[in-house]
């Protein structure tokens, strides 16, 4: 497996992973406007070729996000999310990040347990913040947590 940088070609090649892997995908205009940001800072996880996953991201100044990370199901328990978080780490922390934010449902025990194993901790609940109504879990992960 390689990760590498996403590019403008890999749109539609997202929106195939983005229906593959969430239930509420991103439309391609969505998909758009995350790579068109000035803080943009996305991968694509790839295997033999062919991409499985990817990690969509900000980066602006000491702050990072985690917007979106997938695998298709067929790849995933492979330790390849994990890879893509800890490529994304590398990354931002060699650009000047300090942290890392992101929301994730409660529901999703794979994502939570990736972040929690990952060295995020529980910030706050923002409530009903999803379009379903559920609530969403905002978590942080400090880069220099001894400083
Ligand atoms: C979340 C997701 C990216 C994890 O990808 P993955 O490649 O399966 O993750 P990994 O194999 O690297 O596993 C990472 C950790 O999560 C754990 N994990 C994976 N699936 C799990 C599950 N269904 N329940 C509980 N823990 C799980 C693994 O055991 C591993 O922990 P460990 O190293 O302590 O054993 C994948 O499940 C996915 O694409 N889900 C759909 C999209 C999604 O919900 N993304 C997150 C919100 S944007």
């Amino acid at each position: 497996m390689i990760i590498r940088e996403w590019t403008e070609k890999d749109l539609a090649t997202v929106a195939i992973l983005e229906h593959a892997c969430f239930e509420d995908p991103w439309t391609m205009d969505m998909i758009k406007g995350e790579f068109g940001r000035m803080d943009f800072c996305g991968s694509i996880a790839e295997e033999d070729g062919k991409p499985i996953g990817f990690l969509c991201g900000t980066l602006l100044f000491e702050d990072a996000e985690i917007a979106k990370v997938a695998v298709l199901k067929e790849y995933r328990g492979k330790g390849y999310g994990r890879q893509l978080v800890e490529e994304f780490f590398d990354k931002v922390k060699a650009n000047g990040a300090r942290r890392i934010f992101l929301e994730v449902r409660p529901s999703n025990e794979a994502a939570l347990h990736l972040y929690q194993s990952n060295g995020f901790h529980k910030l706050r609940l923002r409530k009903r913040y999803y379009a379903d109504g559920e609530d969403a879990l905002e978590m942080m992960k400090d880069l220099y947590p001894d400083d």
